[in-house]
């Protein structure tokens, strides 16, 4: 069945997580560490060729049905839906709810060359990413799944007073969970689930550009068992169908991933309501930074460097914006840099060869090339990769870096493959202050083979996620809490531990006995 992914396509992300940063074997797999039942695949071959059809079968039958636009009207209607369906799926047993995210895991697996081609076709995915982001929605399932029951289940307090004490942690009620198309599968779903398995209904708007694999998923979550009045998907423009839910009486908690421009606008709009005070969650934007001290390995900065700014075409929130070059180093390091640029192949994402594929619009096409036009005129051009002459795919942008004379020159998050580049010495201390004043608070890279500086500027660092002497993407779930802080959220860290406790009210009940 070329609709069914072959096990060799499943191997773990913490395997490609260590890609190029040191050998993986012995590693705990996420199966293994999110306890499901089926051994995994990591015995697999993954160059498998035999595994490349199912891909190339599912991409080319793909169909990007059009979606129905929500009317306000319809986001009435699934809002009264949803609050009457809320209490019958808040009562089931944590278990129960748990059950479903890991029906849901299994076929989202079986079903991964399907979900590629549509993240190929709609957020014009290359296959690496694609293969990636499903295994991601995936773990995100496992995972939830797990940590409710470890954490969600009812817990027994002390009884000094002889009374007894029961903590209960139950969901909040509607819970509208709003997501951006970069990762329109891994982010939507990691939302989703997260908020129904902690006994709310969930109201999803996915992103404008993205409306196909949102609907795609919400469907097999019904499958796999969330009833319909526990989840209602609304498609249409933030600025009113995601404005409608946000200020929705019955809206109880809202999950956003986005712009931090947008979650102003959807903290604002709460502020301004009635009624109960609704928590929101917003992980947004960064300016991330790498700094390279003299000590480096050159070879292992360029690696990561060319991975974390131009995979999946900068269009990560965790992307490296920012290069701070020891001035000892610099010079050695951009040499390799602007040919490690030159070998990076741009065009079609279906095409396993390609390493940059098409940014997602033309809206963000356009604003890139302004953005670089702006750059050519104020910064230094340090290099740039070639377009592939005559290439009939539109919207590519062709990785570029720039050389700005000082940190707080880099103002505002350019959501592509586009680096910027500063010198430094003395103090890294100092450096770091520089880094921390521009108020984002996300991924940080460091590299040094000095350890007792990693510590020192990591503990400095106001930053959500640290990565020393690798790249800085692609955080694994369950392993690599993900999210920011300052400009760039509020926390909890998607996949990490505390994270479905935002997502519960608590109760405590005394008895006296
Ligand atoms: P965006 O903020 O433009 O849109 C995100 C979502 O918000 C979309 O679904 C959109 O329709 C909706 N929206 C827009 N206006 C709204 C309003 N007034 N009320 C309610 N909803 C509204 O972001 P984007 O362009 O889709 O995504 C790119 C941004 O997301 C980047 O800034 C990136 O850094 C950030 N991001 C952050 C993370 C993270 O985990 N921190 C992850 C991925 C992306
Ligand atoms: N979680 C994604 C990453 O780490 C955004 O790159």
């Amino acid at each position: 069945d070329p609709s069914v992914a072959p096990a060799e396509l499943l191997r773990s992300p913490l395997l490609e997580a260590h890609d190029g940063v040191g050998p993986a074997e012995g590693l705990p797999l996420p199966r293994a560490l999110y306890g499901a039942e089926r051994p995994n695949s990591a015995g697999a071959d993954p160059t498998c060729l035999d595994s490349r059809q199912p891909l190339a079968t599912a991409i080319a039958t793909t169909r990007l049905d059009p979606v129905p636009l929500a009317s306000q009207a319809d986001v009435a209607d699934a809002m009264q839906r949803l609050s009457q369906g809320w209490a019958g799926w808040n009562h089931r047993p944590v278990d129960e709810r748990a059950a479903v995210l890991r029906r849901a895991a299994d076929a989202l697996e079986v079903r991964l060359p399907e979900f590629c081609g549509l993240l190929v076709k709609e957020a014009h995915k290359t296959l690496g990413d694609a293969i990636s982001e499903v295994r991601e929605a995936v773990d995100f399932c496992r995972y939830y799944a797990q940590q409710a029951q470890a954490r969600l289940q009812p817990q027994e307090l002390p009884g000094p007073t002889g009374e007894r004490n029961t903590l209960r942690l139950h969901g909040r009620g509607v819970f509208v969970c709003i997501s951006p198309w970069n990762f329109p599968l891994a982010i939507f779903t990691g939302q989703v689930v997260a908020a129904l398995v902690a006994g709310n209904a969930v109201a999803a708007k996915p992103a404008e550009q993205t409306p196909a694999v949102a609907a795609r998923m919400v469907a097999l979550l019904h499958e796999a068992g969330v009833p319909a009045d526990a989840l209602a998907l609304l498609h249409g423009p933030g600025e009113t169908t995601g404005a409608a839910l946000v200020a929705h009486p019955a809206t109880a908690g809202v999950c956003f991933t986005g712009s931090t421009a947008v979650a102003r606008t959807i903290n604002r709009a709460l502020a301004a309501k009635d009624g109960p005070i609704v928590p929101l969650i917003a992980e947004t934007g960064g300016l991330n930074a790498m700094v390279v001290d003299s000590t480096a390995l050159p070879e292992q900065v360029v690696d990561a460097v060319v991975q974390s700014a131009f995979r999946s075409a900068g269009q990560r929130c965790s992307a490296l914006r920012l290069l701070c070059l020891h001035e000892g180093v610099a010079d050695g390091i951009l040499a390799m840099l602007r040919g490690a640029m030159l070998e990076l192949r741009l065009g079609d994402p279906a095409d396993w060869a390609t390493d940059v594929g098409p940014v997602i619009d033309d809206e963000a096409f356009q604003n890139l090339q302004t953005q670089i036009a702006r750059l050519r005129r104020e910064a230094a051009l340090i290099g740039e990769t070639p377009l592939p002459a005559g290439t009939a795919v539109p919207r590519l942008i062709a990785p570029v870096a720039f050389e700005l004379s000082s940190v707080a020159e880099l103002q505002q998050e350019l959501f592509g493959p586009v680096l910027h580049v500063v010198r430094w010495s003395g103090d890294p201390a100092a450096l770091v202050a520089q880094i921390n004043a521009l108020g984002y608070g996300l991924t940080f890279g460091l590299q040094t083979r000095i350890d007792s500086r990693a510590e020192r500027l990591a503990a400095q660092a106001r930053i959500g996620n640290v990565y020393v002497n690798r790249n800085m993407i692609g955080a694994v779930v369950g392993v690599q809490p993900f999210g920011g802080e300052g400009l760039s959220g509020t926390g909890p860290k998607a996949g990490g531990p505390h994270y479905l406790y935002r997502f519960c009210a608590e109760q405590c009940v005394t008895i006296n006995t």
